[in-house]
């Protein structure tokens, strides 16, 4: 087995309590490369949870968990970072630094492969400047590229962000509600965004949602938590009305409604 056709993710029984709360209830997921999953499930279900042990934030309290073939159980100092560079994240509330320039918050998502502090556009290398315009250009923002970053609107900011992540050319993008607190249209194209590099790049993308509409719209696989559990995984295409009820229970009306 060459080393990517090693899985992406590979979870097998990964549970997780917060003293008496399960959070996650033996997840077990297979994710291959250059896959879309979205994790889609009530507020509460275990989604961040589950973002957060494939990036090694938190820890397993039973289960195994490989991440792009490493055992996430294992990894110390240098092995953990190395990992984590090979996985970019993105979140709800985008965390730029809003007095800096768009372009200096892309060229902090290189600051890994960076010694020390960095101080102003001119302190990073010529070649890490070209290749932050270069994902500038990518998520369609060069031309925002010297404006603070807080004068963007959302989705303008969730695309810095991407950029951000993508500076580190991972392996998988993880993505956490990263379009919860966008209007539909700036939501439409953060999405398309994430789809469209994660085509051109064979990056592995998973995102979690809470809207229905959005994951049946945007996701190719639908992977559907409630209560810390895994309660279906489906092509999206596929995602029946009877196979949504079992993560949303009582939401179903809202679900046909959006059908
Ligand atoms: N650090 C923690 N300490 C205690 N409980 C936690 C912690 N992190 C998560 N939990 C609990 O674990 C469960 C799952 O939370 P999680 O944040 O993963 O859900 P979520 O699906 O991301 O929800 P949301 O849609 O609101 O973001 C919740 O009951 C939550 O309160
Ligand atoms: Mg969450």
């Amino acid at each position: 087995m060459t080393v990517s056709d090693t899985p992406a993710v590979e979870a097998q029984g990964l549970s997780k309590t917060f003293g008496q709360v399960t959070a996650l209830r033996e997840v077990s997921l297979t994710v291959g490369r250059g896959e879309i999953v979205v994790l889609l499930g009530l507020s509460g279900s275990g989604k961040t949870t589950l973002l957060r042990h494939l990036n090694a934030l938190e820890t397993t309290t039973t289960g195994r968990l490989h991440v792009l073939g490493e055992d996430i159980a294992g990894l110390r100092g240098r092995d953990l970072r190395r990992l984590r560079s090979r996985i970019g994240m993105v979140f709800q509330q985008f965390h730029l630094v809003g007095r800096l320039t768009v372009l200096e918050n892309v060229l902090t998502g290189s600051l890994a492969g960076l010694r020390g502090p960095r101080l102003g556009i001119a302190s990073y290398p010529r070649e890490h400047r070209r290749r932050a315009l270069t994902q500038l250009d990518r998520v369609g923002l060069l031309d925002k590229s010297y404006q603070r970053a807080d004068t963007l609107s959302g989705g303008q900011q969730q695309r810095v962000a991407i950029a951000r992540a993508l500076m580190q050319e991972p392996e998988i993008l993880l993505a956490d509600e990263p379009v919860a607190s966008l209007d539909p249209e700036s939501s439409d194209q953060v999405m398309a965004l994430l789809r469209d590099i994660a085509a051109e790049r064979q990056l592995t993308v998973i995102c979690s949602l809470h809207q229905v509409e959005v994951a049946l719209a945007w996701g190719q696989r639908i992977v559907g938590m409630r209560s810390g559990g895994i309660v279906l995984d489906t092509p999206a295409a596929e995602l029946t009305r009877e196979a949504a009820m079992r993560i949303y229970g009582r939401m179903t009306a809202t679900l046909a409604e959006a059908k």
